[in-house]
């Protein structure tokens, strides 16, 4: 299951919560060993037991025996009125569980949004709400297992009754010599033992049912198509020249709300083309295209003059570095977060990358070095930190086209512009995709793209675009100029 978790698309995880995957990975499997481990030894414990004690009833007395089978309808009529209860609370405490569950989950990973809100009490509240729901229903399932013990036990005293009436008007008022107290003991011995066992195996109806239905959900999970995975006639080749073409691409994450609708665009090998445009343009959208965490719709959109699905997934994904929008570390140490990608790299590139980015001498500052563990999601770290880790591990495998992100937003105007010089160097001839607000640091850049609501709006040389008007001219005058300068300065271009 978890081979299969690891293997889904990134649509899975936008349509599933993690308290939803969680559940089917720690409650379902635990409902399905506890039926193969101990549901299936204790009905074979109960079978034994039922028929050992029905022989040895039999053998001590076939009337009495007789007798005592009178009150089986009785017990099966018990458990018929049990079970449907039982099945109903049983299938809302696992609801209620999973929502106790992923509301502690939810509240750990945005306890830092809690506190910014001051909204502790009120997540204590809606706690306190989803816990009293899986106490009532808890309490409702104790209470009905509680009322099975003393069921049984009437009916067993039932028997008792029935047996020591017979078998004492037998033996004192007809004189029947057969019923002696040593026989009427051992029966009675037998006999409080016989219902539970029927009791056990009438109830097995409902474990059995609880565990294919645990077994429905998990077998749904291992079959659920993945919609990203490698075609038949994908070949192992790695990318060579990192040349980018979107034809006529259409792409929507929902089929309602459509994101790119015949986009055009072509990223010629060895450069740096930057991508700009306002919040929610779709530049992020662009680069999951290209990394194939989603599949365009319509369209083709070409690698290196091939379609992207003629590359294993492995091959494509291993010959980019990609340095995301929100970098994510694991609790490990910096070390080991460098080397995520490349883990068979050695130490010495490790430091030599960290020298590149400029992150060497802050390493060797803290008192572990690079065995430095950075905790869970990067914690520990500063954002501007994280991004230039993430910057180290995206270009140490040597990739052949590496895609910045807003990679360098949280830099401050130095670490940014040394970013950017081990960024000339690493990338000589290499093929690179910068995406920025800040448009100081895209200047450089072979060709600029300005993408607009999925459309490019424009692309060119920053010193074309910028004495155009247009949507490029009016970022780039709005971010570093006063209103007065620049009507200055568009009265100087018209000039
Ligand atoms: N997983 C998703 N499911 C549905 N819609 C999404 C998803 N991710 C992004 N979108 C939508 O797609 C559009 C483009 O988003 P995208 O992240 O590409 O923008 P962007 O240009 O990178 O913006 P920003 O500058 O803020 O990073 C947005 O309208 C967003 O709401
Ligand atoms: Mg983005």
């Amino acid at each position: 299951m978890f081979a299969k978790l690891m293997n889904q698309s990134r649509s899975y995880f936008d349509k599933n919560q993690s308290g939803q995957i969680n559940s089917r990975m720690t409650n379902d499997v635990e409902t399905l060993s506890g039926f193969l481990g101990g549901s299936i030894s204790s009905i074979i414990f109960a079978v034994l037991q039922l028929f050992g004690i029905l022989f040895v009833m039999l053998y001590l007395d076939i009337t009495l025996s007789l007798i005592s089978f009178l009150l089986i309808p009785l017990l099966l009529g018990v458990t018929l009125i049990l079970r449907g209860p039982i099945r109903r609370i049983a299938q809302s405490r696992r609801k209620t569980i999973a929502d106790v569950t992923s509301n502690i989950a939810e509240n750990i990973s945005g306890a830092k949004e809690s506190k910014v809100f001051a909204r502790e009490r009120e997540n204590i509240k809606e706690f306190e709400r989803v816990n009293r729901e899986n106490y009532k229903i808890s309490m409702k399932s104790v209470s009905l297992f509680a009322l099975i013990q003393p069921a049984v036990s009437i009916i067993a005293a039932i028997g008792t009754m029935l047996i020591l009436a017979y078998a004492g008007y037998q033996a004192a008022a007809l004189g029947n010599g057969k019923y002696t107290p040593g026989l009427i003991a051992a029966f009675m011995a037998y006999l409080a033992r016989f219902f539970f066992p029927i009791f056990t195996l009438s109830m097995f109806y409902n474990t059995w049912q609880a565990a294919v239905a645990s077994l429905e959900r998990i077998y749904i999970f291992l079959n659920e198509p993945v919609d990203i995975t490698d075609e038949q006639h994908a070949k192992d080749l790695p990318i060579k020249r990192g040349e980018v073409s979107f034809e006529n691409v259409d792409f929507s994450y929902k089929e309602e709300i459509p994101i790119f609708k015949k986009l055009n665009l072509e990223i010629e090998s060895g450069t740096m083309v930057a991508i700009v445009g306002t919040t929610g343009a779709g530049k992020s959208t662009l680069i999951k295209l290209l990394m194939r965490f989603y599949d365009i719709t319509a369209g083709k959109l070409l690698i290196d003059g091939q379609e992207i699905k003629s590359y294993t997934i492995k091959s494509l994904r291993s010959s980019m570095g990609l340095v995301p929008q929100e970098p994510i570390l694991y609790d490990d140490t910096i070390l080991e977060n460098i080397r995520f990608g490349s883990p068979d790299k050695s130490v010495e590139d490790v430091i030599e990358v960290a020298k590149l980015v400029g992150i060497h001498d802050f390493v060797q500052d803290l008192t572990d070095g690079y065995q430095t563990r950075v905790s869970e999601g990067g914690k520990r770290l500063s954002m501007g930190q994280r991004q230039l880790i993430a910057f180290a591990r995206a270009i140490l495998p040597d990739p052949k086209l590496l895609i910045l992100d807003e990679a360098t937003s949280s830099l401050d105007p130095i670490s940014e512009i040394r970013v950017q010089n081990a960024l000339e160097q690493v990338l000589k001839g290499r093929t690179s995709i910068v995406i920025a607000h800040r448009l100081s640091t895209i200047r450089k850049a072979d060709k600029i793209i300005v993408l607009e609501a999925g459309k490019v709006i424009q692309s060119g040389l920053h010193k074309e675009l910028v004495v155009k008007s247009g949507k490029y001219q009016d970022l780039y005058l709005k971010q570093f100029f006063t209103e007065k300068q620049q009507e200055k300065i568009l009265a100087k271009i018209s000039n």
